[in-house]
Formats: C-alpha cells, structure tokens, sequence
C-alpha cells in the first residue's frame, strides 16, 4: 500500500509537470517566458529540465488533477496544494516558475518554485513527501551521473545547474540550499571520483563550503573547491564568461587544505594588528592545517611556499608542523 501510495504521488506530480510545463507555453506563461528568455535559458534545456510555470489561479492545479481522476486525498499528500480554513483545497505554487525535482531513476518526486519579480520568498519547495526526502537527494543526479566524466561538481541552486547544464558542463547537481548534507554526501561519493564544491561567493556560499569540505573529507572523499569570482555564483559566472572561462576555474579548483590555508591568510591579513604578530599567528595556524597533511610531498610543497613567503627557514616552519602531529593509528 505504501509503494502504492509513493506511485500515485510520483504519476500526480508527473502530471502536474506536464501542466506547468503547458502553462508556461500558454498564454499565461508570457511573463514567466520571457523571464527565462532574459536569463538566457534555451528552449531545449527548459524541455530537457521540464521546467514550467505555475498560473497565478488558486486552484487550477488542484481542479486539474481532480478532474484528472486523482483520489483527493493523494493529492495532499503530494503537498502541491494546501487546505483552506474550511477544508478546502488550494495550489501551494502560484506565479513561479516551476522546476521539477527527479530522483536518480528520472521520477519527478518535488518541485521548486521561483517567482519571477522580487517578491519573497524567492523559492519556494515541496515538503518532505513518502517520496521527497530533501536531504537524501541531489538536483540532476539523475543526468549528471551519466556524464561519463569522474568529477561531481556540486552547486547550489536550480539556475546553476540549469545554466552550467546548458552551456556543456552536464556533471552539476546541485544541493538545493546550503547545508550539505551526510546523506547527499554519501551519493557524491557513490557515483564519483572526485566532488568539486562550487558554492556562491558569499558569506552562506563560504560557511557551506568548509562544512562541506569537512563532511565529504570525514566520509573518504576527495574534495575540491572551485571559487567563484566576488559577488558572483556560477550561474552568472557562465553566462558571462562561457565554458570556456568556467572550465578555467574549474582547473584552479583547490585542494581543502589550500581553501583553507587561503581562507586563513585572508582572516590574519585583515585582524593582524602589526606585521609580525599576524605572520606568527598565520604560520602557526598554519603549522596546524598543515599537520593534518598526510601526504608527505604535499605537505612538504606547503613547508616551502609559506617558509619562503614568510621569510623564515623551512626547517623552523617543519618542526612546527611535527609538533602537531596528530598520533598515529
Ligand atoms: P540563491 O539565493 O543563491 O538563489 O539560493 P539562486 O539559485 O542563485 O537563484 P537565482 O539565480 O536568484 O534565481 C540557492 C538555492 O537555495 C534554495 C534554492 O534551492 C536556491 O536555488 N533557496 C534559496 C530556497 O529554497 N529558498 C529561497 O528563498 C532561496
Ligand atoms: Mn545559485
Ligand atoms: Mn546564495
Ligand atoms: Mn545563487
Ligand atoms: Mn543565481
């Protein structure tokens, strides 16, 4: 009864998608067409995506499924509509953009909704459904794993995939918010080499990408990041500067121990009160990231960067590392 039930919704949010997808092809759509037009997205990847939109009716979905023949309450279960005061149905999603979210196997168990002025929110999501667990999935797995290529590089948002999809890089999947989770971590694992964290440039974007980085590295991965240039995220970043330019970030990406020796340069060039003191602390630090360091070249690579930039002997900078060595075993 309950794969009956994890069936029903996954056929009502299939049809759903073909109803938004109408939508946004008909005369209601102008607006939200010419949205994705502005943001430069192709015929073919909004069909390849199944993107859609939402009329701004209360209830044209729910009507549609119903005369569809959908069991009402199946319907609520699939939480693309909401009860009233009265026990009266109404469409959660109305004048957004709609995008579908498939599960690895292509089966269409959520939606995201953007609007397409600035109201707020800015997306909205189904709920966790029998079939949508949203920490357990990743946005265009389902593509991206036959990509043929070993690296998964992670974003955010639905527009980056979508954009990084549409101009050649088809190995993105995105986690659909910040907070990277255990599980989604586990599937990265599972179907690739090497992950390639590509956040958005801003304070969110850089907490998640240390998260990540620890949660992908504590569970064997091998990590990545790709910075995006300030203010930007890769959607924008590829509209602007083609494949070509974003497969150059993608060959600057940085091992975590690099992001983060970078990120701690960064932190002790703007506290630093006198120039010493901001060396002594950013080489101690560092000593310390270095430590975690197993491979021996590598960590000898970083002994000699930061010894010479800092001007201080190799061997000071190494005895430092030594005595932070976590114990063997
Ligand atoms: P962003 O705010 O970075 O949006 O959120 P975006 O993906 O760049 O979208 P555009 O370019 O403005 O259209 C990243 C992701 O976080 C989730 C969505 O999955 C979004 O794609 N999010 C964001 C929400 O669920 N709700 C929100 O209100 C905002
Ligand atoms: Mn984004
Ligand atoms: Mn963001
Ligand atoms: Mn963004
Ligand atoms: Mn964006």
């Amino acid at each position: 009864n309950k794969a009956r039930i994890r069936q029903e919704i996954i056929k009502i949010n299939t049809e759903a998608a073909r109803f938004f997808y109408g939508s946004l092809n008909g005369k209601e759509g102008e607006k939200a067409r010419q949205y994705l037009k502005n943001r430069s997205i192709s015929g073919h990847i909004i069909r390849k995506f199944g993107i859609g939109y939402s009329p701004e009716d209360w209830s044209m979905l729910y009507k549609h499924l119903s005369a569809a023949g959908f069991d009402e309450g199946i319907i609520a279960e699939s939480g693309l509509v909401l009860t009233n005061k009265k026990g009266g149905f109404y469409d959660r999603f109305r004048g957004r953009i709609m995008f579908p979210i498939f599960d690895i196997r292509g089966n269409i168990i959520g939606f995201g909704g953007r609007v397409i002025d600035s109201s707020m929110p800015k997306y909205m999501n189904s709920p966790e459904t029998k079939v949508y667990n949203k920490s357990k999935n990743l946005y265009a797995l389902n593509m991206a794993k036959n990509s043929g290529e070993k690296q998964l590089i992670v974003v955010e948002g639905y527009m980056d995939v979508i954009s990084l999809h549409q101009n050649g890089i088809i190995n993105t999947v995105a986690s659909l918010g910040t907070a990277l989770t255990e599980s989604q971590g586990r599937l990265l694992k599972k179907y690739a080499e090497e992950i390639i964290i590509a956040y958005d440039a801003d304070m969110a974007g850089q907490a998640a990408t240390l998260r990540g980085l620890d949660l992908l590295n504590d569970i064997g991965c091998n990590v990545k990041v790709l910075q995006v240039p300030e203010g930007k995220d890769p959607d924008e970043y590829i509209r602007k500067n083609g494949e070509e330019g974003f497969r150059d970030l993608l060959k600057g990406s940085v091992s975590l121990i690099e992001y983060k020796l970078k990120l701690l340069k960064k932190q002790t060039a703007t506290t630093a009160t006198d120039e010493i003191e901001g060396k002594i602390v950013f080489l101690n630090k560092a000593a310390e990231l270095m430590a975690k360091v197993d491979n021996l070249v590598e960590r000898e690579m970083y002994v000699k960067k930061f010894s010479s930039e800092y001007d201080i002997s190799p061997e000071a900078l190494n005895s430092e590392v030594y005595k932070r060595l976590r114990p063997k075993g």
